[in-house]
């Protein structure tokens, strides 16, 4: 689905599939720099907005890796973090030991990741990065060491390429700005 098939839904759009396409390609060059096959990296999506950003990375990726999924809850159907996050569905993965990557569509507050962090340390994975497409650096409550970031944008809530507002919009190819009718 494109825009221009929810164009009253969206105010601007902030990113199209080019230029996604494109950061997808730089990060993965970042990240390939970094491990080897050997290493046997863990890539962890984060459901289910990270499910187009993981799709698309670890097919870029020229390394042999794994996928694994975690499904936790921060949001509910509002557009404001909660800062309570519950695992809703858990690795299928032992990571003690392993090279971990997780995979995010975008860093909000900040509170769900640096959640997620100390949970898969405590797990005593080997390493655990961040892989992030978007971060909104006005947003950010708690500050988290992010590798790999894709782009930085305004605060807004946005949605598409898997992000959504109640479920909707997530099979957009672009990014785009949600017009405040929509959740208002
Ligand atoms: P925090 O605030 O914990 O939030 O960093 C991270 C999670 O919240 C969701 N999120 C959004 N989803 N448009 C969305 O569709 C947005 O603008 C947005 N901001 C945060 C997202 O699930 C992310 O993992
Ligand atoms: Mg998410």
């Amino acid at each position: 689905m494109d825009i221009s098939d929810v164009q009253s839904d969206i105010t601007e759009v902030l990113l199209t599939e080019e230029q996604i396409a494109e950061k997808i390609g730089d990060l993965a060059r970042r990240i390939e720099a970094d491990y080897t096959d050997d290493d046997n990296l863990l890539l962890v999506g984060v459901l289910r907005g990270a499910v187009m950003v993981m799709a698309d990375l670890a097919r870029e990726l020229r390394v042999q890796l794994n996928m694994d999924w975690m499904a936790v809850s921060s949001y509910g159907s509002g557009t404001q973090s909660s800062g309570v996050v519950r695992i809703l569905k858990d690795l299928d993965t032992d990571i003690s030991g392993r090279k971990v990557l997780i995979v995010e569509d975008i860093i909000d507050s900040g509170l769900t990741l640096s959640w997620l962090l100390a949970n898969l340390r405590s797990r005593g994975a080997a390493s655990v990065e961040i892989c992030a497409l978007l971060r909104k650096p006005e947003a950010v409550k708690v500050e988290i060491d992010v590798r790999y970031i894709g782009f930085d944008i305004p605060n807004a809530f946005v949605v598409g390429y898997g992000l959504d507002y109640a479920e909707r919009y997530r099979n957009l190819k672009s990014i785009g700005v949600l017009a405040p009718h929509v959740y208002s």
